[in-house]
């Protein structure tokens, strides 16, 4: 049987993530193909839990360290537990945000080194690296405005406007260094015109796989 395809949804708040990965998983299941969708930070029950701590606004502060740490200690959950099992049994994944989220967040909005990002990443993911990367793009501010009308914000929310410039500008760096691994996505285009480059993503990455 072959592997499943690894696919990873990134992008700052309020891009549109949720709606896209509908789209595209529902466009999957069209193929025949079987596909989990699932999230990070989450993923599995544990995992889950911790995205409470990392995401509630609690009554301790939160240094950056443990912040960075507790996402990969959910990161490891989740590809041990749920990723790696679904690929292995020939299901594709599509997950809201992955280890890129760590590097734009933590490595470019918090300022952590990010060489030790990438070791840690090593060190989680045995090898393990999404098939594609598909970065909705838009200027932080519509997102942050998008986010905002959703109602309460969260911990990572509640940033100052100039953090989620910085994530943004982390993805966009990443997507330079990664070209064959990212694919960038106008998120503020028509919502047509977004699932349209989707679709167009989507085609090329089965012509690979039906091969
Ligand atoms: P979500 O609300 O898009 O599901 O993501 C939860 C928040 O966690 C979001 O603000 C981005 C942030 N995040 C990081 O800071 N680092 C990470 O490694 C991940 C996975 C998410």
């Amino acid at each position: 049987m072959k592997f499943g395809k690894f696919i990873t949804v990134e992008g700052g708040e309020g891009v549109g993530k949720s709606t896209n990965i509908d789209f595209l998983s529902g466009l999957i299941e069209k193929q025949g193909i079987e596909v989990i969708r699932t999230r990070e930070p989450g993923g599995t029950p544990m995992a889950e839990r911790i995205r409470g701590l990392l995401l509630e606004h609690g009554d301790e502060s939160l240094p950056d360290t443990a912040e960075l740490l507790l996402f990969f200690a959910a990161r490891s959950l989740h590809v041990t537990n749920t990723i790696r099992p679904a690929l292995a049994a020939g299901k594709w994944v599509v997950c809201d945000r992955f280890t890129d989220a760590s590097r734009a967040y933590q490595g470019n909005g918090r300022g952590l080194d990010m060489q030790r990002i990438n070791t840690l990443a090593q060190w989680v993911q045995e090898g393990l690296e999404p098939d594609v990367t598909l970065l909705l793009d838009a200027p932080a501010a519509i997102g942050m405005g998008r986010a905002e009308q959703r109602g309460a914000t969260d911990r990572l929310e509640s940033e100052q406007i100039s953090f989620y410039e910085r994530v943004r500008d982390g993805y966009l760096s990443l997507a330079r260094a990664e070209p064959a691994r990212f694919e960038v996505i106008d998120a503020s285009q028509s919502l047509a015109a977004v699932k349209a480059d989707i679709g167009q993503v989507l085609a090329r990455l089965l012509d690979d796989y039906l091969l």
